[in-house]
């Protein structure tokens, strides 16, 4: 049966951290400059309804640094702009590419395509999931500690697209998350529902201090999600108490590590201080995208040597 990656519900925790230490061989492979060709002949399909840069640039370096091709498609540009059927869409690149990644602005266009599509289908973020953000949060995570379980991760702000996935990964990692959301934007009670009831520990906390409070993780988001612009003003007024700052982190633990998948709206959901501050490991959580991207189209494709 082909692999997909639209919900990280698609794979086992086993093949979660199959991934992950992949992509730790990966990258140390790349940091001595052994770059072997596994997708020599390979090409991976990039469909964008949305502005990328880490996403684009980490699965089109990744499959050049495998020996594969990448190809950038705007959906404007091809004919499902002028109405071409998803299904038939997906029918047609099976036949041309030997995986399709799709960020979209509606999770169940890549629950579609991949319904159609004979070829691995990658969530490359919708508005439910992030499912190779998380991958990359996890590589990084793991760079810092060694035993997940004991974790306290705090997720504060927006209870978005990335926050599912992070809820999501908790069943895999086993790390409890602590989440700090405004009631009107608290992730969607199906995903906590069903990260529950697979095993994951998540607290749901009543403000942003309670949930920072001795972490070792804190991870936030824009408050502004590609999509939600028309909500900004009111957005940056309820998420204002939300702000990652120097203040929160003094509660959290003094080892504690800073994440944020970025874009980041510095004076936002986070300040310079702390975005550039010796806790924040943002930039290496944006390099491991490169090295789970990597990872995760040579699992896909079984590709693993
Ligand atoms: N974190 C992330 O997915 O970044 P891009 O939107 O730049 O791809
Ligand atoms: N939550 C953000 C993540 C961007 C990578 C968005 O959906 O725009």
């Amino acid at each position: 049966m082909k692999r997909n990656l639209v919900s990280l519900l698609d794979i086992t925790k086993e093949e979660f951290f199959t991934i992950l230490e992949l992509a730790d061989r990966l990258k140390a492979e790349r940091a001595e400059g052994h770059f072997p060709s596994y997708l020599h002949h390979q090409s991976l399909g990039m469909v964008f309804e949305k502005s990328s840069t880490r996403t684009r640039i980490s699965f089109e370096v990744g499959m050049h640094e495998l020996g594969g091709t990448a190809l950038v498609l705007n959906p404007d540009d091809m004919q499902i702009g002028r109405g071409e059927s998803i299904a038939d869409t997906a029918r047609v690149m099976s036949r041309f590419v030997s995986a399709v990644m799709i960020r979209a602005f509606s999770h169940k266009t890549i629950e579609e395509f991949a319904r159609f599509a004979s070829i691995p289908v990658i969530n490359g973020l919708s508005d439910r999931e992030h499912p190779c953000q998380i991958l990359a949060d996890v590589m990084t995570i793991c760079e810092h500690f060694e035993i997940l379980e004991d974790l306290k991760v705090a997720w504060i702000g927006d209870g978005n697209n990335v926050c599912h996935s992070i809820l999501f990964s908790a069943i895999y990692t086993g790390y409890e998350v602590h989440i700090s959301c405004p009631s009107e934007f608290m992730p969607d009670a199906d995903v906590i529902e069903i990260a529950r009831s697979r095993g994951a520990s998540i607290v749901l906390c009543d403000t942003p201090e309670g949930a920072a409070k001795d972490a070792d993780v804190v991870i936030t988001d824009t408050w502004v999600s590609m999509g939600d612009e028309m909500e900004e003003e009111l957005r940056r007024t309820i998420f204002k108490s939300y702000q990652i700052n120097s203040k929160l982190m003094k509660l959290a633990k003094p080892h504690a590590i800073v994440l944020h998948c970025l874009p980041a709206h510095r004076g936002d959901e986070i300040t310079d201080e702390v975005m550039d501050g010796p806790q924040s490991v943002v930039w290496d959580e944006a390099e491991n995208r490169l090295h789970v991207q990597k990872a995760l189209v040579l699992w896909l494709l079984d590709k693993v040597a």
